[in-house]
C-alpha cells in the first residue's frame, strides 16, 4: 500500500478567484492554467496498518499544525472513498519548488498527494476522478493532473461532481514559455484563501469579475488553439488586472502588489511598446510572472534582470501531468 507521485506547478492565465462552497472547495469560474516544467513535488504515501495517526514529512522534516491538519483532512476524504477509515499513513515529500521561485507549492503538493494517496490505497480512478478528489486539496491543484493546458470546469451540482479539470491542449501543442520574476520587497501577504473569502464576502466588484471572467475563457480558449500569442497575452494580462481590482473594493481593502510589483509591469508594458512581445500575470502575491515565446527569451531575460528589485528569474516551458515514480 505504498505509491509515489510527481506533480508539477501550474500558472493559470485565466484565474480561479472566489468559491461558491469553502467547504467543497467549488470555484465561481472556471479557470485555465498552463502546466510549468521543472518545478514540482515529489511524494510517497505509504499505507501501514500499525499506524494510529497519519505522518507527514517534508524534506525530511516532520511536519505538526496547521500544514499537518490540511493533510491529514485529505487523507481522510481519500480514506472515505477507499472505504479504509481506520488505514492511516506516512507522507514523504519532496518540494522541487524553490520558495525563490516566488510560487504556492500547494498546487504540485496536493496534485502529488492526491495522486499517490489514491493508488496507495487501491483506488483506480480516471484523470477526471483524480482531479475532482485533488480539488478538496487545493483548488488549483486540480489542474496540475494534466500536462500542457488544463481548464478547470467550476460545474453546477451542489456535490461538487461535475466540478473537475480537464485537458485543453496537451504541453507540445504551443511553446510558450514563463518566467517567474522574483522581488525583493516581498510582504506578507493575505493567503489566497483568506484573499478569496473576504474579495466575495465583500468587494462590489466581485460580480463584474465573475462575469468577464467567462467571455475571457472562451476567448483564451479560442487563442490557445489558433496559437494567437498576442491574444493569449493580452487576455491573460487583462484578466489578472480584474482579478487584482476586486481585493482593492474589498473591505478591508487590500492589495498583493507592490511598489517593484509595478516597476515589473511597467517594464513589460515597455518592452510590448518596443516590439517585444511579452505579458504579465501575477497570483496571490507580489511576484509577477512574464509570458513570452521562446524566440524573445534572451532579450527578456536581460530586461528583467536589470530592473534592481528584481532577485531572482526562472525561466520554465509547458510540463507534463502527473507521473508515478
Ligand atoms: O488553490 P489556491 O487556494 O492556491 O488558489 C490559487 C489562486 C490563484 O493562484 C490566485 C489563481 C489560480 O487560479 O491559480
Amino acid at each position: 500500500m505504498k505509491a509515489t507521485a510527481k506533480a508539477n506547478v501550474n500558472i493559470a492565465l485565466i484565474k480561479y478567484w472566489g468559491k461558491r462552497d469553502e467547504e467543497l472547495i467549488l470555484p465561481t469560474n472556471n479557470s485555465l492554467s498552463l502546466t510549468l516544467d521543472g518545478l514540482y513535488t515529489t511524494t510517497t504515501v505509504h499505507f501501514k496498518s500499525e499506524l494510529t495517526e497519519d505522518r507527514f514529512y517534508l524534506d525530511g522534516k516532520q511536519v505538526t499544525g496547521v500544514p499537518y491538519e490540511r493533510v491529514t483532512q485529505f487523507l481522510d476524504i481519500v480514506r472515505k472513498e477507499a472505504n479504509e477509515e481506520n488505514l492511516y499513513a506516512e507522507v514523504r515529500s519532496e518540494n522541487h519548488v524553490p520558495t525563490a521561485a516566488g510560487f504556492a507549492s500547494s498546487a504540485s503538493g496536493f496534485a502529488a498527494l492526491a495522486a499517490a494517496s489514491t493508488k496507495a490505497i487501491g483506488l483506480e480512478l480516471t484523470e477526471e476522478e483524480l482531479s475532482r478528489i485533488t480539488r478538496r486539496g487545493s483548488g488549483s491543484a486540480c489542474r496540475s493532473i494534466y500536462g500542457g493546458f488544463a481548464e478547470w470546469k467550476m460545474g453546477e451540482k451542489e456535490d461538487g461532481s461535475d466540478s473537475y479539470a480537464v485537458q485543453i491542449a496537451p504541453k507540445n501543442f504551443w511553446d510558450i514559455r514563463i518566467a517567474a520574476v522574483i522581488l525583493t520587497d516581498e510582504k506578507k501577504s493575505v493567503s489566497s484563501r483568506d484573499g478569496m473569502k473576504r474579495t466575495v464576502e465583500t468587494s462590489p466588484f466581485f460580480q463584474g469579475w465573475v462575469e468577464s471572467s467567462f467571455t475571457d475563457l472562451t476567448r483564451m480558449k479560442e487563442g490557445i488553439e489558433n496559437r494567437d500569442f498576442a491574444m493569449c497575452g493580452e487576455i491573460a494580462e487583462a484578466n489578472c488586472l480584474k482579478m487584482h481590482a476586486t481585493t482593492l473594493g474589498a473591505n478591508p481593502p487590500f492589495t498583493y502588489w507592490t511598489d517593484s510589483t509595478m516597476k515589473v509591469m511597467q517594464e513589460v508594458r515597455k518592452m510590448r511598446e518596443e516590439g517585444i512581445p511579452a505579458y504579465f500575470t501575477i497570483d496571490a502575491g507580489p511576484n509577477v510572472k512574464v509570458i513570452y515565446l521562446p524566440e524573445h527569451e534572451e532579450i527578456i531575460q536581460k530586461r528583467l534582470q536589470a530592473i534592481p528589485e528584481v532577485t531572482n528569474i526562472t525561466l520554465s516551458k509547458a510540463g507534463d501531468g502527473i507521473t508515478y515514480l
